[in-house]
């Protein structure tokens, strides 16, 4: 059942490019028109929203982060995105003509489910964005679209976040279309591109013994850093949770920008600083002045950057490459070799990674 891997979550996050092709059959056509059938009807009121607000926990979080630069730069609505058991509790102001969208892999978090009643006794359109067919969250919501990566068995999400981002990206586009801030060429060209970055996944884990490698160095390590900009900042959260549920060591996501306001003290030549570095981000250049930042202060760098792109190879401890992808592609790709360092180091370290310590596979306590 684990497909010959030894673990579920490496065989999860190997059986990526298949699975999200199936979570896009049928939901992107060749003329690269979104098709979203839960959604549907309901796509002229969610077009007039003044507002979304995105509700989920953990990694499912990390994928709404990343909604809210695919649907504010792509649909142009304020998106707002919290965790769920903050927003149940500060007496959130919810309007009517709002839109809150729930995303859990399982369905049945807790804290989520209580978000989606609060939104609907507010009287908001509620949405969610599951993978568990026929869970709570699923059942309770006004309508939704189901991930379809297939029953996650490791604790640690790996193939429901990508699914997540995919199925976000669906709907991103869907909503652009309705509200018109996209042009036609445009839409059908970015979901062509989206249907196809699943070879950029492929690409992404064909590397997947460079990971290997650089696990083995870094096992020892007490503390990583994770640093991202733009789409890659919750992809750099998501590493380090990645990291420090199956491996037990401590690591930290940043948004790039923000190290100089504190964690900039933290660096010295031991602590790996992991950064994101795709050449299609409009921040590149100061990404790159980050990493300066690091390497003048002795910092162990390991860069993720494009194919192609050898600006890295000798300042870099260590360079990790995946395909080139369009800006708001990246978190897809990028998070990939992230997923793989974080298994590697675990399986050096010998630690029980489908079911870490502490952790269980849905939380239904708050
Ligand atoms: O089932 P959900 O997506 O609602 O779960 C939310 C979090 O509990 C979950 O993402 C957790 O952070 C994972 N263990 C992350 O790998």
């Amino acid at each position: 059942e684990k497909g010959g891997h030894p673990h579920f979550m490496i065989k999860e996050i190997m059986e990526q490019p298949e699975v999200l092709a199936n979570a896009m059959r049928g939901r992107i056509l060749d003329d690269g028109s979104i098709h979203l059938g839960g959604i549907k009807p309901l796509l002229p009121r969610i077009a007039k929203a003044s507002r979304i607000i995105i509700c989920a926990c953990g990694t499912s979080l990390h994928a709404g982060m990343v909604a809210e630069y695919l649907i504010e730069s792509m649909c142009r609505v304020p998106v707002e995105v919290e965790y769920a058991s903050e927003f149940r509790y500060r007496t959130p102001i919810i309007k009517e003509d709002d839109v809150v969208i729930a995303i859990s892999q399982s369905g049945e978090t807790a804290d989520t489910l209580a978000a989606v009643k609060l939104a609907k006794e507010a009287g908001a359109l509620c949405l969610g964005f599951v993978n568990v067919v026929g869970s709570s969250i699923a059942r309770q919501t006004d309508a939704g679209v189901y991930l379809h990566v297939g029953p996650e068995i490791g604790v640690a999400s790996t193939k429901a976040f990508t699914g997540q981002v995919v199925v976000l990206s669906m709907f991103a586009l869907a909503l652009a279309a309705e509200r018109g801030t996209l042009s036609k060429e445009e839409l059908a060209s970015r979901g062509l591109a989206l249907r196809d970055s699943t070879k950029l996944i492929a690409g992404a884990l064909a590397n997947a013994d460079k990971a290997y490698e650089m696990a083995k160095s870094f096992r020892f390590a007490h503390s990583f850093l994770y640093l991202g900009r733009g789409f890659n900042y919750p992809v750099a959260l998501e590493g380090a949770l990645k990291l420090k549920e199956i491996s037990y060591i401590h690591a930290e996501g940043y948004a790039a920008a923000e190290m100089k306001h504190g964690p900039i003290a933290l660096i010295d030549a031991f602590m790996p600083v992991v950064i994101m570095a795709p050449k299609t981000d409009p921040t590149y250049d100061k990404i790159k002045a980050n990493m300066e930042e690091v390497a003048a202060r002795d910092g162990c760098l390991i860069v993720v950057t494009d194919e192609g792109n050898d600006e890295f190879d000798s300042r870099a401890e260590h360079v990790l490459k995946v395909p080139e992808s369009p800006e708001w592609i990246a978190p897809l790709v990028y998070s990939i070799p992230l997923q793989l360092l974080s298994y590697y180091i675990a399986a050096f370290r010998k630690c029980p990674i489908d079911q870490p310590r502490n952790l269980a596979k849905s939380v239904t306590v708050e």
